[in-house]
């Protein structure tokens, strides 16, 4: 019997079990009500209200503009679709980089404003002050290594981290400082499979890759990328599973035919 098909509500609990168990930990994205339902549904173990919800769901290029504001929206809409998997919420951008006060004070208003079970920030040494602030409050805190997009005007852009040895190590640094901070979990974004299965093998809690190959603990997707909604956006790291796009847009076309010819609304169709 798996971890997963045994509890009820995962928890981060159940996360560090998955890991000693040896079986993978899912995680997909999800901004609303409904697709968290059909996600939870499925069986998920983990929902991230991402901030890619800038992207994907409000049009902006970076990760930047969305507000803490917007991501309670986001993340209290998730909430009410979801009965049994943990749902983490993105710290937005500017939410936290100032210092550890005001990223307890954003933290505190996501559990208070959404019913959201944990928070995500992104970054190692720079905000462990505010990660050891935040879980001491007893809020459960993700970590974000790698490449992380707020930080992508530093970077220049959205290729692969920590291939030279001197990124590589601060990465190495940066997760044991993060699991000595509390962290119950660390997304690994964009970095050589080898360093983030040596990375997950050399911590306790829970790694979660996205273009970090397949010897991280979970694995993590956009939901408008694996369900070919957004069908720009093709990096390497992606399986697209559906193409929402087409069949939505097929489904569109003939509406619109339907109602030109006259045909849409039908006798059965009316009152
Ligand atoms: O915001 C997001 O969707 C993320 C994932 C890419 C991990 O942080």
């Amino acid at each position: 019997m798996s971890v997963n098909k045994e509890i009820k509500k995962v928890t981060t609990n159940t996360l560090h079990k998955m890991k000693e168990a040896g079986e993978k930990i899912t995680m997909l994205t999800a901004y609303d009500f409904s697709f968290a339902g059909i996600i939870d549904g499925a069986g998920i173990d983990v929902i991230l209200v991402g901030d890619s919800a800038s992207n994907v769901m409000a049009g902006h290029e970076t990760t930047l503009p969305i507000t803490l504001d917007q991501m309670i929206y986001h993340a209290s809409s998730v909430i009410r679709g979801v009965n049994r998997c943990l749902v983490v919420v993105d710290l937005p951008f500017g939410s936290y980089q100032s210092n550890s006060d005001i990223a307890l004070a954003s933290a505190i208003r996501i559990m208070k404003e959404t019913g959201g079970h944990t928070i995500k920030l992104e970054g190692g040494e720079e905000v462990i002050e505010s990660i050891r602030k935040i879980v001491s409050a007893g809020i459960p805190v993700m970590g974000h290594l790698g490449l992380t997009p707020q930080s992508i005007y530093k970077f220049g852009t959205y290729t692969v981290r920590a291939r030279e040895e001197e990124e590589a190590n601060k990465l190495r640094r940066d997760a044991r400082m993060l699991e000595e901070a509390g962290c119950f979990a660390i997304v690994l974004e964009k970095i050589p499979a080898a360093l983030a299965k040596e990375v997950s093998q050399s911590i306790s809690i829970p790694t979660i890759g996205i273009g970090a190959g397949p010897d991280c603990d979970g694995q993590v997707l956009v939901m408008h990328d694996m369900l070919g909604i957004n069908t720009e956006f093709k990096p390497r790291f992606l399986r697209q599973y559906l193409n929402i796009h087409e069949q939505a847009s097929a489904a569109v076309q003939q509406y619109i035919k339907d109602v030109k010819a006259k045909d849409f609304p039908n006798a059965t169709e009316q009152y």
